[in-house]
């Protein structure tokens, strides 16, 4: 049986982990954390925050006494594999803080057994793995060093753990194995790679998508700036072009990640990352853009919801949701302001209906499916930056006639495309 120890386990992706490993045979699992409410919450089989399908195998997990959460790190003294998964330290200016990340290897690598492997899967500064790998000759430990960045979505882990191939980087050739052997138990494929390459290429995995959203927000604000409705213009050119088929739409792209690894490209470059800091002033501009979408109407005297307030659909996760920053804007501009969220747990958000009931303006903050099919008073004033819902005037769209038909018979459809 080996032991795992994983830190920062309570967290996003060391929990949904911790899980997965329990349920595979061979494998124990103790989830360290410094929080000790998350702690309680996740030994007693209940889940901190929503991730689909985790919970029942938390509890199956707990019940067969393969897993349990901890705050004792004596725990990181007796683990075969210590897996560290805490936040990435930055400061307020999303800089990276080097010396914690040392500190915290340092009190790591201290505390492992000769012969442990010590797999990092942070998502990572460039070169941090390096410094690591450094420290851990300079204290002449035997410890084995692995770097495996996670590549799942919140709220996918359980199906993506799984069916992803998993990224391994490592100095030296018996790391490389034993990390590679490790996750080979957990999916179908491994893809080696320099511990550099792992690091640069998650953080390009995130900037990617940022870069992608803030296309189409600068777009979205150029389009509606001219009197064009993006949606419409979306719909249409993207039916059936398989060139265009990644474009997403616009949206409020925010999270825990997107922005904090764009900006550690950033960093890393010395600011000649022109096109992560750019995706950066587009992206958070756009809750601007939502104000400047309400100027012809005397916003002081009008009450505004906003509708969702996690930072993406289906989530309870709030970390840098720009609905929040709409929100300030909301407080100091309008007459009252009342948001809304199914699933996020915060005491100013008031119930839907009441949201709805006092709307004369409405805002869409996260597109969750449950708002899908609102209706909405004839008065209200809706600002949807995501084309979630119906438009008033969709693209025309004909298709040929099948060859025994006249041509007259063209189908003709004003369904909504996307
Ligand atoms: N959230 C995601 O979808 C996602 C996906 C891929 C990669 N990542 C990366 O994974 C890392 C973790 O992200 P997360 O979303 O799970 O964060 P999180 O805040 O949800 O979890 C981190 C956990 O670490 C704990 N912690 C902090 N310092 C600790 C310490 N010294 N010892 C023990 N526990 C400690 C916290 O209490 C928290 O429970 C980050 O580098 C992030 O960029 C996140």
């Amino acid at each position: 049986m080996s032991k795992i120890v994983i830190i920062g386990g309570c967290g996003h992706v060391g929990l949904p982990f911790g899980v997965v490993l329990a349920g595979l045979e061979g494998f124990e699992v103790a989830c360290l954390d410094v929080d000790q409410s998350k702690v309680d919450q996740v030994n007693s089989g209940v889940m901190p925050f929503l991730e689909v399908g985790i919970e029942p195998l938390l509890k199956e997990a707990l019940l067969r006494k393969k897993f349990r959460a901890t705050t004792d790190v004596i725990e990181v003294g007796t683990a075969d594999i210590v897996i560290t998964v805490i936040g990435t330290p930055v400061d307020r200016y999303q800089a990276p803080l080097l010396q914690d990340l040392n500190e915290h290897a340092d009190a790591t690598i201290n505390r492992m057994k000769d012969g442990a492997m010590l797999i990092l899967r942070s998502t990572l500064y460039p070169g941090t793995s390096k410094m690591v790998y450094d420290r851990i000759q300079r204290l002449n430990h035997k410890v084995h060093l692995a770097v495996c960045p996670e590549r799942i979505a919140e709220g996918k882990a359980l199906e993506e753990l799984t069916t992803l191939p998993q990224i391994v980087g490592a100095f030296d050739d018996e790391s490389m194995d034993k990390a590679s052997q490790f996750f080979m138990r957990i999916t179908k494929s491994v893809i080696q790679v320099t511990p550099l390459e792992a690091e640069i290429g998650k953080l390009l995995v995130n900037a990617w998508r940022y870069l992608n959203f803030a296309v189409s927000n600068q777009m979205y604000m150029m389009c509606t700036k001219s009197g064009v409705d993006f949606y419409r213009m979306y719909d249409a050119f993207k039916k059936d072009y398989p060139r265009m088929s990644s474009l997403p739409t616009a949206g409020f792209a925010a999270g825990p990640c997107l922005l904090k690894d764009t900006l550690q490209l950033c960093a890393f470059s010395n600011n000649q990352f022109f096109f992560g800091n750019s995706a950066v002033l587009v992206n958070e501009s756009l809750p601007n853009f939502v104000l400047e979408q309400l100027a012809d109407i005397d916003l002081a005297n009008k009450r505004v919801a906003i509708l969702g307030t996690a930072f993406k659909p289906e989530s309870d996760d709030i970390r840098d949701s720009l609905a929040y920053k709409v929100r300030k804007l909301m407080c100091i501009y309008a007459k009252e302001v009342f948001c809304t969220d199914p699933y996020v747990d915060d005491p100013r958000l008031v119930p839907l209906d009441t949201a709805l009931a006092n709307a004369d303006v409405i805002i869409l903050g996260t597109p969750h499916k449950v708002y899908k099919d609102l209706t909405f008073r004839k008065e209200v004033r809706v600002v949807d930056v995501w084309g979630f819902w119906q438009l008033q005037n969709p693209p025309v769209f004909l298709t040929a006639p099948d060859s025994e038909s006249e041509p007259e018979s063209y189908a003709l459809s004003q369904e909504k495309i996307r």
